[in-house]
C-alpha cells in the first residue's frame, strides 16, 4: 500500500525543497538568439508578427550582440536579408554578402559571443525556394554547391558554427569536405538534421521575406507525421559528419526530441521557432496566459525533453529572468 507511507507532496512544500529536487534547470548559456541583418545604417525595421524583433543593419547588430554578450547567453544565430534576390541565390555565398559584413562586425566587437550561421538560400532566392528550381521543384544536386560555398563564406568571415537548414540530401558530407578542403577543419556542423514543413514559420518568412513564390517546401522538408524518418536522418547526417543536431520545430515535436535523445549521443538543440513565439506573444497581449510564466514552462520542457540547447526569440526575456 504505497499510500500513507508514501507522499509525493513532501518534497513539493515549500521552494527550498522544490529547488533541491528540481530536475531541470536552464541557464541563460541554454539560449541561442536569432538575429536578422539587413542592408543601411542604424535601421531597425520591426517585425511586425514578432514583438521586439527586428531587421536590424550591421551596426545595430552589434548593439544587440553586445547586449547579447552581457546577460550571458550562448550565441546568436545569424540571418541575412539581401537588398538583391535573384535565381541563383549569389548573395548567400558573396563574402561581402549580408550576413558576412555582419558576422566579422560581431567577431570583432564581441569576439567571445558565439556566432552561429544559418546556412539556406531561401532569403536569397527571388522565388524564396531553398535551392535551384527545375521544372518548378529544387534540384537537390547543384543546390550542394551553394550550400558549400556559403558555408566556407561564413566560416572566413569568421562564423564559429554553421547550420544548414535547407533539408537537401548530403548538404552536411558536402559542407565538411569544402570546408576541410578551405582550412576550417575546426569548425563545427550544427544541422538542421531534423526539419519538418510546418505552419509554425509563418512569422519568419515575413521577417526574412523568404515566402516561396509558389508552392510549398514539402518536397524537402519533414512531413510532421513521420517520427521513425527523423531517426533515419539524424543517422545520415551524423555518418556525414555533422557534429550536432537540431530538431525543428520544438513543443509540437517533443516525442521527436526525446526519442532522438535516447539514441544519439551527441550535443542536441531544438529550434523555439517564429510561430511558437508569436501564438505566446500574441495570447500574453490579450491578458489570456502570462508570458514569463509560459515563456519559461515551455523552454523548461524543450530541456526536459532532451535540448542541450535552444534557438528562441525569448534568450534575451529568459536569460533576464534567470
Ligand atoms: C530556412 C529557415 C526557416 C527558418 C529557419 N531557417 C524557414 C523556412 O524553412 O521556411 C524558420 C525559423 C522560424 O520560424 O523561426 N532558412
Amino acid at each position: 500500500m504505497p499510500f500513507p507511507l508514501h507522499r509525493p507532496r513532501r518534497l513539493r512544500a515549500n521552494e527550498s525543497l522544490r529547488t533541491l529536487v528540481r530536475e531541470t534547470l536552464l541557464a541563460p548559456s541554454d539560449f541561442v538568439l536569432p538575429l536578422f541583418a539587413c542592408e543601411g545604417e542604424g535601421i531597425r525595421k520591426e517585425i511586425s508578427s514578432m514583438n521586439g524583433h527586428a531587421q536590424l543593419s550591421v551596426d545595430k547588430i552589434v548593439d544587440e550582440c553586445r547586449e547579447a554578450a552581457s546577460l550571458g547567453i550562448g550565441g546568436v544565430l545569424m540571418f541575412g536579408i539581401p537588398a538583391h534576390k535573384d535565381e541563383n541565390a549569389s548573395g548567400a555565398y558573396d563574402d561581402a554578402g549580408i550576413v558576412q559584413r555582419a558576422i566579422r562586425a560581431i567577431k570583432q566587437e564581441t569576439p567571445n559571443l558565439l556566432v552561429i550561421s544559418d546556412v539556406c538560400n531561401c532569403e536569397y532566392t527571388s522565388h524564396g525556394h531553398c535551392g535551384l528550381v527545375v521544372n518548378n521543384d529544387v534540384d537537390n544536386d547543384p543546390t550542394l554547391e551553394w550550400l558549400a560555398r556559403t558555408a566556407v563564406s561564413h566560416a572566413r568571415a569568421g562564423a564559429d558554427i554553421v547550420a544548414p537548414s535547407d533539408m537537401m540530401d548530403g548538404r552536411v558530407g558536402r559542407i565538411r569536405s569544402a570546408l576541410d578542403e578551405s582550412g576550417f577543419s575546426g569548425t563545427p556542423i550544427l544541422s538542421y538534421a531534423v526539419k519538418y514543413a510546418s505552419g509554425f514559420y509563418g512569422p519568419f518568412r515575413e521577417a526574412a521575406e523568404s515566402t516561396p513564390q509558389f508552392g510549398d517546401r514539402r518536397s524537402y522538408q519533414m512531413d510532421p507525421a513521420n517520427a521513425r524518418e527523423a531517426m533515419r536522418e539524424i543517422e545520415l547526417d551524423l555518418a556525414e559528419g555533422a557534429d550536432m543536431l537540431i530538431v525543428k520545430p520544438a513543443l509540437a515535436y517533443l516525442d521527436i526530441l526525446s526519442m532522438a535523445r535516447q539514441r544519439f549521443d551527441v550535443p542536441m538543440a531544438a529550434y523555439q521557432v517564429s510561430g511558437e513565439f508569436s501564438m505566446i506573444m500574441a495570447a500574453a497581449a490579450n491578458g489570456w496566459i502570462d508570458k514569463d510564466r509560459i515563456m519559461m514552462e515551455t523552454l523548461t520542457s524543450i530541456r526536459r525533453a532532451g535540448a542541450d540547447f535552444i534557438l528562441t526569440y525569448f534568450a534575451k526575456d529568459a536569460a533576464r529572468l534567470l
